[in-house]
């Protein structure tokens, strides 16, 4: 993020770790900014400051940096974390600055990645109105779309983009696992899964979850689910609550109720 609104013309000041040495290889990333050790109060001269913690330390981060300076006010602090709201940088608030959060709903396992991916994408943003202000600005140097999000129901919001994200990764890597026992190698099965995934992902985007449904449940055709199940027994046991978990509201959403035995161990 630091990389993409230094190039969008954003002046990065400095970069804050708790280790120097991370610090000065984000500079290097970055490609701009002076390395500070957290605790050190320089970064103080900053108008914004950003927050890219795990979502565990914000609030102690918080705490400490608020502990820096007594007089907060003029300056907006954000954090990119989905699932807290911005009062978690309560402390910085009660010493004058403006507080939000700026959260991509967007994936990126490492920062050469988020680098790639995170032009154009999703921001979910609440907080003060300063706060709010500075997010909607950057969100447009970086060409996305940014929404308002309800503070109070981040919970829920953070539970959708976990709901699809890295359960969908999960669910990859587990079928990548039953193809190696059919002898589909890892490089044909991991392009061909994610391309499978990005087309019903478009497809749910172009039609919504029940048009862009495919598959035996929407053909009503429960001997394959059958099939599954007992392919399941032999090579994946531990997947069938899983697989039986999925099940159920994919009917409800094909509006579909299979008959017999299925039924049977549906209600089990
Ligand atoms: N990754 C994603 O796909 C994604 C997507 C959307 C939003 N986000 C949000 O982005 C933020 C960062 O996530 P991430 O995936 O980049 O996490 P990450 O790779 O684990 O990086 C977190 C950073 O927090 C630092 N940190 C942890 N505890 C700290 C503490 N007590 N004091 C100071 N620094 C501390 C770590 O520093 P050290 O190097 O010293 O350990 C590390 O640099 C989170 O708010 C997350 O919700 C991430």
């Amino acid at each position: 993020m630091g990389k993409l609104l230094r190039r969008a013309g954003v002046p990065v000041l400095f970069v804050v770790a708790r280790r120097m040495a991370a610090a000065k290889k984000a500079v290097q990333f970055i490609g701009a900014g002076r390395p500070l050790a957290l605790g050190d109060p320089r970064f103080i001269e900053a108008p914004v400051v950003l927050l890219t913690t795990t979502d565990t330390a914000l609030q102690l981060v918080a705490q400490s940096l608020s502990r820096i300076g007594n007089d907060w006010s003029g300056k907006v602090v954000l954090h990119t974390c989905g699932s807290l709201p911005a009062s978690v940088l309560s402390p910085l608030k009660r010493k004058g600055a403006a507080i939000g959060s700026i959260h991509p709903f967007q994936t990126f396992p490492n920062p050469a990645a988020g680098a790639r991916s995170l032009m154009g994408s999703f921001w979910g943003i609440e907080g003060e109105p300063a706060a709010r202000q500075v997010a909607e600005q950057w969100v447009r140097l970086l060409r996305g779309v940014a929404f308002p999000v309800r503070a109070a129901r981040k919970d829920l919001y953070h539970l959708s983009a976990f709901l699809t994200c890295p359960t969908a990764v999960t669910l990859m890597e587990r079928a990548a696992g039953l193809l190696k026992e059919v002898g589909i190698p890892a490089r044909i099965a991991r392009p061909m899964l994610a391309q499978f995934v990005a087309q019903a992902a478009r497809n749910f985007a172009e039609l919504g979850g029940r048009r862009a449904l495919t598959g035996p449940v929407v053909r009503r055709d429960w001997t394959t689910i059958q099939k599954h199940l007992a392919a399941l027994r032999r090579f994946s046991p531990d997947l069938i609550p899983v697989y039986l978990a999925l099940l159920r509201p994919m009917l409800r959403l094909a509006g579909q109720a299979p008959d017999g035995e299925l039924r049977k161990v549906l209600s089990a």
